[in-house]
């Protein structure tokens, strides 16, 4: 295991060397057809390489730029009020990302909502007026300057819903998942954000998740009300995006071999 790892690692050195050009391909496939020419003497196609070296190499290649995408997309707390893509574009990574993120049972309870510019502001303005409302002097004027300086500073925020009138019927056709049914939202919806995260800044963006809504019951309100939202949608996160003002901050990682185990035989 460890020389298969060591392996991957040591063509993942080798291609971020080699491979900035690759993250948005441009050219045909190798393996598609190779386009129709006029003349016939093109050259005979090289043999193919042996099976388990091939496997090998589809492996790492074909799922570099997703883990690329995985690995570029960061927590960005400055953010300016810029966009890289038009409201449609936006709407339309969106709009991909509910329809395709999965859910249990497919029963797709979850929403979004993009909002931008004066919308957005309007939106983390009646979050800061209810949960400023019973903090402390203090503890309100920090509320309020990280909204406004840090979650109101990009572009725009998509605010994503579990409907949880489809969770809670799916619940009762049948109760003995009711609870897990709950479960299941929380994990679809953790997909969804991730995925709107993760595309929004292939495209240049950078994004933080934030998650001042979930356990206030006044903000679920205050949210619906401004959007003018279903009482059943439940807020279960808002992503805050703009173009990057610096780049992210330092991560520090836990050794892998803590976290992941491999087991062939027991
Ligand atoms: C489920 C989940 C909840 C999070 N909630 C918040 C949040 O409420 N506020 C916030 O600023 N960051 C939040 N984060 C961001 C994490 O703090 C961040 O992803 C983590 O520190 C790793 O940093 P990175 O995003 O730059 O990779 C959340 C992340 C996850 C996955």
């Amino acid at each position: 295991m460890k020389s298969f790892l060591a392996k991957l690692k040591g063509d993942k050195k080798n291609k971020s060397t080699t491979t900035t050009t690759t993250t948005k391909p441009t050219s045909t496939p190798v393996t598609s057809a190779p386009a129709p020419t006029t003349t016939t003497t093109t050259a005979a196609p090289a043999p193919a390489p042996a099976p388990s070296a091939a496997f090998i190499a589809d492996m790492t290649e074909k799922s570099e730029s997703f883990f690329q995408a995985i690995e570029g997309r960061r927590s960005y707390y400055a953010l300016k009020p810029e966009t890289t893509l038009t409201d449609a574009q936006l709407q339309s990574i969106v709009e991909r990302a509910v329809k395709h993120t999965p859910t249990s049972f497919n029963m797709q309870h979850t929403r979004a909502v993009l909002v931008t510019k004066d919308v957005k502001n309007k939106v983390w303005d009646t979050i800061k007026e209810i949960k400023t409302k019973d903090e402390t002097e203090d503890h309100a004027k920090a509320t309020s300057e990280k909204i406004d300086n840090v979650f109101k500073a990009g572009y725009g925020t998509v605010l994503f819903f579990s409907d949880e009138s489809v969770v809670n019927g799916w619940g009762n056709q049948m109760p003995m998942y009711a609870e897990a049914f709950k479960v299941w939202d929380a994990h679809a919806s953790g997909m969804l954000h991730y995925n709107v995260w993760t595309a929004l800044e292939l495209e240049g963006h950078g994004a933080n998740l934030q998650h001042l809504a979930e356990g206030s019951e006044p903000i679920q309100e205050g949210i619906r009300k401004v959007l003018g939202l279903p009482d059943s949608w439940h807020n279960s996160a808002l992503l805050n995006f703009g173009v990057p003002a610096a780049p992210a901050g330092d991560k520090q990682f836990a050794p892998i071999e803590e976290r992941v185990k491999v087991v062939t035989s027991a």
